[in-house]
């Protein structure tokens, strides 16, 4: 007998499914008894590199495990054999369409429950996950784009990576609207969000009315989002012209009256005031939902409340609260993150929660919970056109996947620097990249 076939009842619950092995054979075998799948299975199919189950592909095994090559070379029976002795425990790459890490990453409802027990979590896929068509494959193409259209402000928010090391150094300058036209036309095929935000203010790009136009002409629905400090002096003629064109602006506050301004340097908080409860009255009735974000921290926590109350007055129906990352703020030690974890801070989220629920604004607050998915389902491009991980750092000078006005956007997203940083996180490394975000403490 062969050897994995002393471990047959697993076997059968994980490695052999006869409706995924018929998708993998020609359609008269296709045609036969699931009993003849599996002998066929056993008999050839194995040894001629075929795959059994969604979660294990011998060759594929092989070529990813190096400690497995060296002993095995080439021999599948015996890779089966070692996957259900040892690898099944292990955080093993076992088949080009499922990846066990990511899948418990990904499902966060997994990471609670099961945690990394990985022979746990091949048989919740091979039950459950398949059948709910849960994430499960971090080759997935992205899905979610935010566009930098520029990185000019008109602001100094001591929030704000801009104000620090990284930002200091960076290239400052708007998109080339040509070259933004011909981007859209490559990003759709993928996109389900386009976030039209960078490192600057969105309103300072004059042309953002024709852009969120020409985002509404593609046949195609797309979830479009911007954030915007709502403190240019164009802001009501702009918004005017994005109103029921965005599904969401975001629009920025850090605290109201002083501590507003001592966040939002160069801001005024009556002018935001003004400004926010024109945009109210211009967005009642329009596809477009305002919200305000709060970057919360030592500063500023004790404002949540009124944050709230004034979301009601001027009319803005959600407040959504961020925890200040430090990824791209090397001068502000990441002890600041132990702030987030005290009673005191709590108690003022509690509070700021309890008055939105009295007063009907949604509430919600960041949830770091030590997995980033942006990882897999999201890039961002700078005004310059390279495409870099996400908003926390972009900073082409510290890493950048190509640059999609000089290459396909495709080339980029495939490339050697991609896959590399991705492989990090499949294999629960933190790329050094991301070794400061909130994401992670
Ligand atoms: C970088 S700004 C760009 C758009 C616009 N200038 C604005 O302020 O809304 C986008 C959002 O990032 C937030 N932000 C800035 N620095 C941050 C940090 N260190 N951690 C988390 N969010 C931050 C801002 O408060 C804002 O809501
Ligand atoms: S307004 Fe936005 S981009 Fe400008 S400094 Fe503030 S957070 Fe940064
Ligand atoms: S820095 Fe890394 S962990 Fe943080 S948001 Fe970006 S990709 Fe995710």
């Amino acid at each position: 007998m062969l050897n994995f076939l002393k471990r047959k009842k697993l076997f059968d619950q994980l490695l052999f499914d006869a409706n995924y092995y018929r998708t993998q054979v020609e359609t008269e075998l296709a045609q036969k008894s699931d009993k003849a799948l599996r002998k066929h299975f056993i008999a050839e199919g194995l040894a001629a590199g075929k795959a059994g189950s969604p979660i294990f592909n011998a060759a594929y095994y092989i070529e990813n495990n190096e400690d497995v090559k060296v002993v095995m070379g080439n021999d599948y029976h015996t890779a089966i054999d070692h996957f259900l002795k040892h690898g099944i425990f292990e955080n093993r790459r076992t088949s080009p369409h499922f990846n066990v890490n990511y899948y418990c990453n990904a499902n966060k409802d997994l990471l609670k429950n099961i945690g990394r027990d990985y022979l746990a979590l091949y048989h919740h896929y091979m039950q459950h996950g398949r059948y709910e068509n849960r994430t499960c494959n971090p080759d997935a193409t992205p899905d979610s784009f935010m566009i930098e259209l520029t990185n000019q402000c008109n602001l100094r928010c001591i929030t704000c990576p801009r104000e620090y090391k990284f930002g200091h150094e960076m290239d400052v300058g708007q998109m080339d609207y040509d070259k933004l036209r011909h981007l859209l036309d490559n990003i759709m095929p993928l996109a389900k969000s386009i976030n039209l935000t960078g490192l600057g203010e969105t309103f300072l790009y004059k042309k953002l009315p024709e852009i969120s136009e020409a985002i509404l002409n593609y046949p195609k629905e797309i979830k479009t989002f911007l954030s915007t400090n709502a403190q240019t002096p164009n802001c009501l003629h702009m918004f005017e012209q994005i109103r029921d064109k965005v599904n969401l602006v975001q629009i920025s506050i850090d605290g109201v009256g002083e501590t507003y301004q001592k966040v939002r340097n160069k801001a005024s908080f009556s002018t935001l005031t003004a400004n926010v409860k024109k945009m109210a009255e211009m967005a009642a009735g329009t596809k477009t939902s305002l919200m305000f974000n709060v970057v919360a921290f030592p500063i500023n926590y004790q404002t949540l409340p009124d944050i709230v109350r004034f979301a009601k007055d001027v009319g803005v129906g959600h407040v959504h609260i961020n925890s200040r990352n430090l990824t791209t703020i090397p001068e502000v030690d990441i002890n600041e993150y132990e702030f987030y974890r005290t009673a005191e801070f709590k108690s003022f989220v509690h509070a700021a929660e309890e008055i939105a629920q009295k007063l009907g604004v949604g509430f919600s607050i960041y949830d770091n919970n030590g997995f980033c998915e942006l990882v897999y389902n999201h890039f961002y491009i700078t005004w310059d056109g390279f495409l870099v991980p996400c908003c926390a750092k972009p900073f082409p000078k510290e890493l950048h996947f190509g640059n999609v006005f000089d290459e396909s956007l495709t080339a980029c997203i495939r490339s050697y620097q991609t896959s590399l940083f991705r492989s990090d996180w499949d294999n629960n490394n933190t790329p050094s990249f991301c070794r400061r975000c909130h994401v992670l403490h």
